[in-house]
């Protein structure tokens, strides 16, 4: 075991992020009173080409004007590869209010896409004043997102949440699939005459969460694309939830509830965790390092799991 002790993410709630396109004015007020932990205003792909401008323009002005209550506020700028990204990172660090909590990065590939961004608004905070430093988030969503994973997760401090972006990841991958997150057609095992379908997500997500762990960033999923179904949608977060994430992304805002239920630990599972503290606070006191609870084995392990259900627990109720 490594002697270095993991850090810890940031303590703020994640539950959900709920999207929304910077060129869509009406849905900044909805977005603010919705049950969302996180804001994300959209300045990249559903915003056209033409409306990069206006959009932009628009989210700056709703740094300053709208109430986003106690919500961490974040704007997704447009790509590395495209001729907007310095321009919303200018604009928005110059003229945007100290309201801008995050802003998040689309389609990273490497560290140095994080040193780029970085260096910029490095030098925008200091010249400007701004007394608050911008937090990043970013979207793993590429081949060589998810090959360079770790060193992106260790690339700045700045660095706090990580979303696997399904999509465009798919696309990258070139995977033969069209939907946005969830069970893909052509994915399953074959026995005895029937199909059970398998997670093509796995593996980039559980990529995702060891290197957010390994240096103190918030793994979270990303969207999934078909709002009518919401089983679909439970089915995904909660095998996200179970593999480390946080939480997930809202693409429409009947899913922010989904989100919430599944990434609030019930108060069953609190409980049940508390109880095993407790047992496990009784057998140190016997001077055992393990115990049965509900017939079952707890160690020394079992504290930490425990210990992460009533953290999170505990932060969500504070938030
Ligand atoms: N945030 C807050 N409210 C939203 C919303 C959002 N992202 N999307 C829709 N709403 C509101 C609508 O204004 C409408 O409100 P009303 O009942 O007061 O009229 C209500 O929710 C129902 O909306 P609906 O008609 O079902 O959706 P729509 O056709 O207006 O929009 C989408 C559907 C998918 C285009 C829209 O939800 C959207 O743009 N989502 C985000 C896309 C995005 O940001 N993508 C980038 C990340 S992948
Ligand atoms: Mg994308």
């Amino acid at each position: 075991m490594s002697f270095r002790l993991q850090p810890a993410p940031p303590a703020t709630p994640n539950r959900c992020q709920l999207f929304g396109p910077g060129s869509r004015t009406a849905l900044f007020e909805k977005m603010a009173g919705s049950k969302a932990d996180v804001v994300n205003l959209d300045l990249e792909d559903s915003v056209s080409p033409g409306d990069k401008d206006q959009a932009r323009a628009n989210v700056i002005a709703a740094t300053h004007e709208v109430d986003w209550g106690k919500k961490t506020l974040s704007v997704r700028i447009n790509g590395l590869d495209t001729p907007f990204w310095y321009r919303d990172v200018v604009d928005l660090l110059e003229q945007g209010s100290e309201r801008l909590d995050r802003i998040m990065i689309p389609k990273v590939g490497c560290a140095a896409d994080l040193y780029a961004v970085d260096a910029l608004v490095t030098a925008i905070e200091a010249a400007k004043g701004r007394q608050k430093r911008i937090g990043f988030e970013v979207i793993i969503e590429s081949a060589a997102g998810i090959c360079h994973v770790q060193e992106i997760a260790a690339a700045t401090p700045r660095l706090a949440a990580m979303s696997l972006g399904a999509a465009d990841f798919a696309a990258s991958m070139g995977m033969q699939t069209t939907g946005i997150g969830g069970t893909q057609e052509g994915y399953y095992m074959r026995r005895e005459g029937q199909n059970y379908w398998a997670d093509p997500w796995h593996w980039a997500q559980a990529a995702i969460v060891a290197a957010c762990r390994t240096h103190g960033v918030l793994p979270v999923d990303g969207p999934f694309g078909d709002f009518s179904d919401d089983e679909g949608f439970r089915a995904q977060a909660r095998r996200s939830a179970t593999l480390g994430m946080v939480g997930k992304w809202a693409i429409h805002p009947k899913q922010v509830a989904l989100a919430n239920e599944v990434f609030t630990p019930s108060a069953e599972a609190v409980a049940e965790a508390r109880e095993i503290l407790e047992a496990m606070e009784a057998a140190k006191a016997r001077g055992e390092g393990a115990t049965t609870y509900k017939g079952r084995l707890v160690d020394i392990a079992s504290i930490k799991q425990a210990g992460v259900i009533v953290r999170q627990a505990e932060m969500i109720a504070e938030g």
